[in-house]
């Protein structure tokens, strides 16, 4: 099928100046685009003619493709672990909130750059939405129109391209589970149009929407309960989200080539890493949760392949935040490249709450190691909820009851456990099943806002575990001066209705001005933080994501290395506010004098460690 298909394609192209290398990645890439496509839609008719109209879609994304993003291309081929160095160091930022803009951002790639060693930037969604409610830009209304309030699509690109002189990633998402309402597929759908309406899940009456939800989780509960909006005409359609998002049908291939269309759009822009937003929802069936479902994996695969075509440097970044398992299903060089890792960035935070790194430490051992050629983006926060995704099976392991510990963890973080020191807000509190996730930013959660003593020792703390454990660490911009909630949402009513934006403050300015001010918490937070970036950028032991797990043998303080030899690096990570010793014995295979690359001091294994309250130690032989 793709030798006909290969032969019709190139009776009509083969005369076009990117033919040559387009016809070369295809006899590569083909077999396995077709292999994928085929386990969702092998068994229409029309498949060849599916595949032959997305290749055709795929050679238009190449050849509109800009010349340095096609030498990109060829030389990322050669280096496909070019994102594994110990240099590459994210950043995430609202445009507008952060910087005022593109413009805005522009500004600050000196700082971005210079100040905080960034490689990887990403946006989040800059694309036209409606207004005032559009899920911070996670309901598109055209993936190929900026949101006029942040600035031109032609500023957009002028960014991109001063961020790559930079030597900085651009980072976009791909929000594809669904479009806006307001989009123009959306709109016509609406209509009534029958072509658009098949690219959303819409039902005359409750009669299946009753059926899927007996399976189905809700997401946004406080906003509506199950997974279907009531259309003004009666229908009813699928809104895993808010009711303004409406979940695409990917069993119509025409909407996995109109996708497709648009994605490579994006990646023409200068995009390095896609942010594949949801990708847990993708694929639905009657009878099942409609999440993780493997024509979800097939379908990512099939984009993966099609990337490998039409725009071979791109990347994908899973967003799936679920269990563990699940999470990792999404990561292999055929899929998604590299991921967010939801687990670990719980469990830090578990181990803030409780003080002890068990979870935390049985992750690393046993859920740490990923495949060659992909990476953890290894976060403290985002711009979501913190949820908590970790395992019960691995609770049950150390006599936790999931359940319960989510209760107790829900309630430390909204301070209303005794003693707690961390100030945030219930995210969509759901009394009917117990569910409840986490909003705060970092600082405040670590208890900066209370003025606790500790605060931002934790926070460092945090980051510096992100920094050494490997993958692409990720920086919530603001959290590098230890940016606190904005407990304004509450009054703005586009935004009271979502607690999230409470960790989405705009820029604090002044606590960017105090940076440099080691009397001030923001000082504090950014000396420290830019001491452990710079020490990691040196440290090409902590480039890759191997690690080898250190049994501590004391249950606040947590252990690995990384590396091996002379370089290696041992990280120990006192996770209380007590000093917390860690035996002669279980240091006794280490080398008798070691050094702090953190505090710079020597140390004596041979008569055991202290560690001081939130303190880490970078060990490495003097
Ligand atoms: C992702 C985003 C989240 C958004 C949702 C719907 O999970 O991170 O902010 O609400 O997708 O697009
Ligand atoms: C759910 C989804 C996740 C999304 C989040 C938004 O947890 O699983 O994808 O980021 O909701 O709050």
């Amino acid at each position: 099928m793709l030798d006909r298909i290969e032969h019709r394609l190139a009776q009509s192209l083969r005369a076009q100046p990117h033919w040559t290398a387009f016809a070369q990645r295809l006899s590569v890439h083909g077999p396995r685009l077709v292999r994928e496509l085929s386990h969702l839609y092998g068994d229409r008719p029309d498949f060849e003619q599916v595949v032959e109209n997305l290749l055709r879609v795929a050679y238009e994304g190449w050849s509109e493709r800009p010349a340095d993003l096609q030498a990109l291309d060829a030389q990322r081929e050669q280096s496909p672990d070019w994102f594994a160095s110990n240099q590459m160091l994210g950043g995430v930022c609202y445009a507008d909130l952060w910087a005022g803009g593109f413009k805005g951002v522009q500004e600050q790639i000196p700082y971005l750059k210079n100040e905080l060693g960034l490689t990887y930037l990403h946006l989040m969604p800059p694309y036209r939405c409606p207004q005032p409610h559009n899920d911070g830009g996670y309901a598109v209304s055209s993936y190929r129109e900026t949101d006029p309030a942040l600035g031109s699509m032609d500023q957009l690109r002028q960014l991109f391209t001063a961020l790559r002189q930079a030597g900085i990633s651009p980072v976009l998402d791909f929000v594809f589970n669904h479009t806006s309402d307001e989009h123009e597929w959306a709109q016509k759908a609406a209509a009534g149009d029958a072509e658009h309406c098949g690219y959303y899940w819409i039902f005359p009456d409750r009669t299946e929407p009753d059926v899927y939800e007996q399976t189905v989780r809700e997401i946004f509960p406080d906003e509506h309960p199950g997974a279907f909006t009531q259309l003004p005409d009666g229908r009813w359609i699928w809104t895993t989200f808010h009711t303004y998002q409406w979940d695409l049908n990917y069993s119509n291939p025409a909407v996995f080539t109109a996708m497709a269309r648009e994605m490579l759009f994006i990646a023409n822009l200068g995009v390095d890493f896609l942010r594949m937003d949801a990708v847990a929802f993708v694929w639905k069936r009657p009878g099942t949760p409609c999440e993780n479902l493997p024509e979800a994996h097939h379908l990512l695969r099939a984009y993966n392949a099609l990337c490998r075509i039409g725009a071979p440097s791109l990347l994908f970044k899973s967003e799936a935040i679920v269990h563990p398992d699940d999470v990792a299903g999404y990561i292999s060089p055929e899929e998604c490249q590299v991921s967010y890792n939801p687990l670990q960035m719980a469990l830090l935070w578990n181990s803030l709450a409780t003080r002890e790194v068990n979870l935390l430490q049985h992750a690393l051992e046993h859920r740490h190691a990923l495949p060659a050629h992909t990476a953890w983006v290894n976060y403290v926060r985002s711009h979501d909820d913190i949820g908590w995704t970790f395992a019960d099976e691995d609770a049950v392991h150390f006599g936790i009851d999931g359940f319960a510990h989510r209760q107790f963890l829900n309630k430390f973080f909204v301070n209303r456990f005794p003693g707690s020191f961390a100030r945030g807000e219930p995210f969509q509190d759901n009394p009917a099943t117990g569910d409840c996730r986490i909003s705060g930013t970092a600082a405040s959660l670590c208890g900066v806002e209370q003025g606790d003593v500790h605060g931002i020792a934790r926070l460092l703390l945090l980051y510096g575990m992100v920094l050494a454990s490997g993958g692409i660490p990720l920086i919530y911009l603001g959290d590098e001066v230890a940016t606190l909630n904005d407990h304004g949402w509450h009054q703005d009513a586009h935004k009271a209705t979502d607690s999230r934006w409470l960790h989405r403050p705009p820029r604090d300015a002044a606590r960017y001005a105090q940076r440099h001010d080691p009397s001030t918490p923001a000082g504090r937070m950014f000396g420290g933080l830019t001491h452990l970036v710079g020490l990691r950028r040196h440290l090409t032991v902590l480039a890759g994501g191997a690690l080898t797990p250190f049994w501590t043998q004391n249950p606040a303080v947590l252990g690995f290395q990384r590396g091996q030899g002379a370089g290696a690096v041992l990280v120990l990570a006192n996770f209380s506010e007590q000093v917390q010793a860690v035996d002669a014995a279980v240091l006794a295979a280490l080398p008798a004098q070691m050094v702090d690359l953190v505090g710079g001091g020597g140390f004596e294994l041979r008569t055991g460690l202290a560690l001081q309250p939130y303190q880490q130690l970078w060990l490495q032989r003097p």
